[in-house]
């Protein structure tokens, strides 16, 4: 099996002002310098991106800075939105595609998301594709039926050369900011189904080599127990990323790869 490098992003939402993005940017990278077991990325709100930025770049912390969200198009009359070439202005490597925030409040379609997606790979970004079921699709057995289908719509026209720079977020929706966590036992179960999606589309290969990462209520006391699991490859981290302290325990739950995922 190929060996998969843990990766945990910090999703900070629609949280912080200038002064406590920056606290928490500094918190993060001061622990951080010298952890390279782990691909770690934060999410800032848009205005807080190039100040983030500088802050990670003046401590030489090999933390990625990611954007929420991005548009589908390049520069161009789409008032309020933000293009690929903006995010890389300033310093963005990776965005977060799909998430359920975006899907089920802002009614973002499969198709939207697989647009957002495409245009990032085009313009070399990585990207983060969040897939999950809700409540009621979990209830009624449509669990597996729905991320195969946010995968495969998701994932429409990506060769498996650009899958190098997908990481997928499994992210059941009933688990998102709620405190109610996927049990190890199903978050693996759906884990490895999306991973067989992923050979079917492609080979494989990218399926070895394809990070899936867990999203939903992660905290310190339960990310052990989840990145234990074979086919889990770190995290999506909401509420518990906005403490330093908290993410920093998690990022260490996620190393090291080489016990987990033997070469
Ligand atoms: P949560 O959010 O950790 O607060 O549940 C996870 C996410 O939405 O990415």
């Amino acid at each position: 099996m190929l060996n998969r490098k843990p990766f945990v992003g910090g999703n900070w939402k629609m949280n912080t002002d200038l002064l406590s993005a920056g606290a928490l940017a500094r918190g993060i990278a001061a622990e951080l310098v010298d952890r390279p077991a782990v691909d770690v990325a934060v999410f800032p709100p848009f205005p807080y991106l190039l100040s983030v930025n500088s802050i990670l770049r003046e401590r030489g912390a090999g933390i990625m800075l990611g954007a929420q969200d991005v548009y589908q198009k390049p520069n161009g009359a789409f008032t309020g939105e933000v293009s690929t070439e903006m995010l890389k202005d300033c310093g963005v490597k990776c965005v977060l595609v799909g998430h359920s925030e975006r899907r089920h409040l802002i009614g973002e379609s499969d198709d939207i998301v697989n647009r957002k997606l495409a245009r990032s790979l085009e313009d070399g970004l990585g990207v983060v594709l969040c897939v999950g079921e809700t409540l009621d699709q979990r209830q009624t057995g449509q669990t597996d039926a729905v991320n195969e289908r946010q995968v495969r719509l998701g994932l429409a026209d990506v060769s498996a050369a650009e899958m190098t720079r997908v990481i997928i977020a499994y992210e059941p929706v009933w688990a998102i900011g709620t405190g109610h966590t996927a049990s190890p036992a199903d978050a693996q179960d759906a884990h490895q189904k999306i991973r067989a999606v992923l050979a079917d589309l492609y080979d494989g290969e990218v399926a070895a080599s394809t990070r899936i990462i867990y999203g939903g209520s992660v905290k310190s006391a339960n990310a052990a127990e989840l990145f234990a699991q074979p086919d889990i490859d770190g995290g999506l981290i909401g509420g518990a990323s906005l403490d330093a302290v908290e993410f920093l325990k998690i990022v260490r739950a996620a190393a090291p790869a080489g016990a987990r995922h033997p070469a």
